[in-house]
């Protein structure tokens, strides 16, 4: 295979391991572009919902998929929001219920077989960063480096729950814990792409470091690695 000279930095991880703010941060400070692929999940459960396909019918589900159409675009404040045909929902998909049905439809072969083609070409000039599950196991397996985040599951839960209140959104805190357990289930036990670390990952357990502890671990090994 032909070696791509545009290079991926791929960041996956279980949710609330902080791979959100590290891919910002690292994105901010390369000044590479970035993939949430996350959203596109996210979005493709939206667009079912909003077309009334069942989210178990998994024909009817890629065939939304392979026609999906998200925008991502990049706000004063660098923060990134989602426009699906005209309308921001970056606010609607953040709901803890959009990531659970994200994470249904993402167990679905045909689903994510829909969708590799559209994260690969976020792989655009001077490099991309890359969020997800499975980015440096199936998406970009010849990332130049790959990052596993891993954090205690009750940690994991406090902050998406900060995350969630911060956008106004209320949720019981064990309740959510208890989502985010079947969820992180749910991905780590699917058949296609689950969530496992790549064999050649560098695994950080963020429990007890802040997101600026975490950048700075990950900046060391982009200069070890001399990648800027
Ligand atoms: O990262 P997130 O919480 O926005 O992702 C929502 C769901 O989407 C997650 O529970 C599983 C699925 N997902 C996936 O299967 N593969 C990815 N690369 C990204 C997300």
């Amino acid at each position: 295979m032909k070696e791509d000279p545009i290079r991926v930095i791929t960041i996956d991880g279980p949710s609330g391991s902080g791979k959100g703010a590290l891919s910002f941060l690292l994105s901010q400070w390369m000044s590479w572009n970035v993939l949430d692929s996350g959203a596109i999940y996210r979005v493709l459960a939206y667009s079912c919902r909003s077309n009334n396909v069942d989210l178990l019918n998994e024909n009817r589900v890629a065939e939304l998929a392979r026609d999906l159409k998200a925008d991502f675009q990049t706000a004063e404040n660098g923060e990134i929001r989602t426009i699906f045909q005209g309308f921001d929902i970056s606010d609607i998909i953040r709901r803890e219920e959009s990531g659970k049905a994200a994470s249904k439809i993402a167990s679905m072969p045909r689903v994510r077989e829909a969708l590799v083609l559209q994260q690969q070409s976020f792989r655009k000039a001077p490099g991309l960063i890359a969020d997800g599950r499975d980015m440096g196991t199936v998406v970009f397996p010849d990332a130049i480096l790959k990052i596993f985040l891993s954090a205690d599951e009750s940690v994991r839960a406090s902050r998406r729950y900060l995350q969630l209140m911060g956008k106004g959104e209320s949720v019981s805190l064990a309740r959510l814990r208890g989502e985010i357990e079947l969820r992180d289930k749910r991905d780590i036990s699917r058949k296609v792409s689950p969530l496992v670390p790549a064999e050649d990952a560098l695994i950080i357990d963020s429990t007890n470091l802040s997101a600026t502890e975490v950048f700075e671990r990950v900046l060391d090994e982009v200069s070890r690695l001399k990648i800027t």
